[in-house]
């Protein structure tokens, strides 16, 4: 494929490439150039372009915004050499995206539970070191392959990291066992904490299991089934920040009882939806019930990030590690974007509107 057939307005590329590396949605001025996007439905496009070293091809899901802005709301790009294109295959994309997220996540809940062992634990202390290091080199690897990787080089790795997963979750289980036969008295690990963590790495290594086997849910049931999961471990979030952050912080540990309260009562309404499976899953109940969490979700997530900041500069009285202040925003983040690509896979889809959605 030669480049002078591939795309000629040198604006658009510029101003796309500007922002592509980092960020998945990003604003492009396009004064002076609505004459090139005119002729484009807001679906995926292909576009090609290049640096000076590689040629992209891109796919762009190009919404329109406002009469001289457009917002690509989703991009992907494939590299070209020498004419040959390495297509990137959905299950290596999705695979090492989860990996690339959960692998930190397991790593830091080693680090937090090592932290709130007793001095004594050494065995303990040991076994978490042990899955912060295994964590650490899988979040490593995960970042080498490329998005072009042979699918078999990554399901071999998706099986290895699921077993480390369920090392790890049965590790949690361990100890949250000890915790509740008072075998680790003066421990500073809450037993809630401990389910929490086992649940996220239940979670990744069921993606894992999921991707391998090539059996993800229809969209419908992944909708109910990630909000149940995700608002129980966002409404455990507002528990914790409230009981780590200083008694005396009264504003602040009051927002985190309201926002646990609010993620509660949402928590039993996506289980409520669930249980009315499958008449429950109508397109007009189903948007509804992602746009309303979306809405919480995002503002816990600014709470987070604040909390996460004034800690950082040590402007507020908690016992809570920098660390697990960033670690929950991420977790917030995760899940808003994981809401994001639901709404805009309902609002892609050219469905009656009451019509059941399976
Ligand atoms: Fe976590
Ligand atoms: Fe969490």
């Amino acid at each position: 494929m030669k480049m002078n057939q591939c795309f000629s307005n040198q604006n658009v590329v510029k101003a796309v490439y500007g922002e592509w590396t980092d960020t998945k949605q990003v604003t492009v001025n396009l004064t002076g150039i609505e004459s090139v996007l005119d002729n484009m439905s807001p679906v995926i496009k292909m576009w090609v372009f290049s640096n000076k070293t590689h040629i992209f091809l891109c796919r762009y899901h190009i919404e329109q915004a406002t009469p001289i802005k457009s917002v690509i709301r989703s991009m992907h790009c494939n590299r070209i050499l020498n004419g040959v294109m390495f297509m990137s295959d959905p299950f290596v994309v999705r695979s090492l995206d989860e990996i690339r997220f959960w692998s930190r996540i397991m790593k830091e809940h080693s680090f937090f539970l090592r932290l709130g062992f007793r001095c004594e634990d050494t065995q303990l202390i040991d076994e978490a070191n042990q899955f912060q290091a295994i964590f650490e080199d899988i979040e490593r690897r995960a970042h080498m392959y490329q998005e072009n990787t042979d699918p078999q080089t990554i399901r071999q790795f998706n099986s290895e990291v699921y077993n480390a997963a369920t090392h790890i979750w049965a590790f949690k289980r361990k100890v949250l066992g000890l915790i509740l036969r008072c075998k680790l008295p003066g421990g500073n690990n809450f037993p809630l904490l401990v389910d929490h963590i086992s649940r996220e790495a239940r979670y990744f290594s069921n993606r894992l299991d999921e991707l391998n086997k090539g059996r993800l849910e229809p969209l419908a049931d992944a909708i109910i089934d990630e909000n149940v999961f995700f608002l129980k471990i966002m409404a455990d979030h507002a528990k914790f920040i409230g009981h780590l952050l200083d008694p005396s912080e009264r504003k602040l540990v009051e927002q985190a009882r309201e926002f646990s309260h609010e993620f509660d009562t949402l928590m039993y309404q996506a289980i409520d939806l669930s249980s009315m499976r499958p008449q429950s899953q109508t397109h007009p109940l189903l948007s509804q019930f992602v746009d309303e969490n979306r809405v919480s979700v995002k503002s816990l997530r600014d709470f987070k990030k604040t909390a996460r900041d004034l800690i950082e500069e040590c402007r507020i009285k908690s016992i809570i590690h920098p660390l697990l202040a960033d670690h929950v925003f991420r977790e917030a983040e995760r899940f808003l974007f994981i809401l994001d690509m639901f709404d805009r896979s309902l609002s892609g889809m050219k469905v009656n509107r009451k019509e059941i959605l399976f």
